[in-house]
């Protein structure tokens, strides 16, 4: 059994071949260059470079894999959460595929593909405690069942990795005309600073909600008060605690809620793009494990947005017969629970 996934949600064109046992026979990610010049992603121009580009990703997912159109059982697709006009390139070529080939067709929640990145790699038994972090959304989710999910907690402003762009941002290390993720950009610059220089604040202390926005302006307050050497002398100093920070916030919350429930979860995982910072990944693998609580990530390709993640859930809905019919629709706000 093999399924085409089609990733088009936000700004990666992204098509993958993976089989029944969510292995992966191919994962062709296309990053968009069309936003660099303007300091975020810009809707419609998102919309149109997918549509420009997916037919060449999906043709050399198909190659990679060396599968043809009829060796295909399915067609998994991100039906939302994400940009509309971005979704709908997605989904409606993924219908056209499944119209033509007479394959039956997946919806997939973007969301639940980043908790299945973990699976691809490694087998975890529900129920297990996933940190979904990622550019849109900081969410820690109880995982009962795959495709069961309780949301035990939020963020209440900016996600995660919002916080480490804007942070990016206003330190202007996003080079223009180039497309890097802000949150990279201040983990690498990180490693060459001390965490602990400065004491930036960490919010909602004993909560399992999050919040980022009150770090990001004390971050900005902190920069606009220094003078411009000072600024430059003290950049590593400034991503390190700033990284610190959102590190200790989202891990002591983790660890929170693994407590209050340690005896319903079998594991910890950490899913989406921020997955990929190593200082937090470290960081709760050591007090999961401290804790007598298995830790697992996804290996690196897989944090940040990507088809075969899509694929993964394709695979598992598929094999339960859980197909969707030709009413399947983006859905921009669409929650996992
Ligand atoms: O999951 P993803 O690719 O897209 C969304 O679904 O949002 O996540 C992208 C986010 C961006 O905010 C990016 O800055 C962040 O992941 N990110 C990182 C790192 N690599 C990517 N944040 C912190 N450290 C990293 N190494
Ligand atoms: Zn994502």
């Amino acid at each position: 059994m093999r399924i085409l996934a089609i990733e088009s949600s936000c700004d990666e064109t992204a098509a993958a071949v993976v089989d029944d046992s969510m292995q992966v026979h191919a994962n062709v990610v296309y990053s968009q260059v069309d936003h660099a010049a303007f300091g975020g992603v810009v809707p419609e121009l998102a919309s149109r470079a997918h549509m420009r580009s997916m037919v060449f990703t999906i043709r050399r997912a198909l190659t990679e894999a060396n599968v043809t159109w009829e060796d295909l059982s399915g067609i998994a697709v991100t039906k939302g959460p994400g940009l509309v006009g971005s979704l709908i390139v997605g989904v409606s070529l993924a219908k056209g595929i499944a119209m033509a080939t007479d394959k039956p067709i997946v919806g997939v929640h973007h969301m639940e593909g980043h908790i299945f990145s973990n699976l691809i790699t490694q087998k975890i038994e529900p129920p297990f405690l996933t940190l979904l972090v990622s550019g849109g959304h900081t969410e820690l989710i109880c995982v009962e069942e795959l495709g069961s999910y309780k949301l035990i907690g939020r963020t209440r402003d900016d996600a995660a990795g919002e916080a480490f762009d804007k942070v990016a941002k206003l330190l202007g290390l996003l080079p223009a005309n180039e497309v890097v993720a802000g949150g990279r950009i201040v983990s690498e610059i990180a490693q060459k600073g001390d965490p602990n220089a400065i004491n930036f604040p960490r919010s909602l202390v004993g909560h399992t909600d999050f919040s980022f926005s009150g770090l990001k302006t004390a971050v900005l307050n902190y920069v606009r008060n220094l003078p411009e050497e000072e600024r430059r002398s003290q950049l590593a100093n400034i991503c390190a605690s700033f990284q610190l920070a959102v590190v200790d916030s989202l891990v002591s919350k983790t660890m929170q809620a693994l407590r209050k429930n340690a005896k319903n979860f079998n594991a910890v995982c950490i899913a989406g793009g921020v997955a990929a910072n190593k200082c937090l990944r470290e960081s709760l693998r050591t007090q999961a494990e401290d804790n007598g609580v298995a830790f697992f990530c996804p290996d690196f390709e897989y944090c940040t947005d990507n088809a075969a993640m899509i694929g993964a859930v394709g695979a598992h809905r598929l094999s339960m017969g859980l197909v969707d019919d030709f009413t399947l629709d983006a859905s921009p706000r669409l929650r996992l629970c």
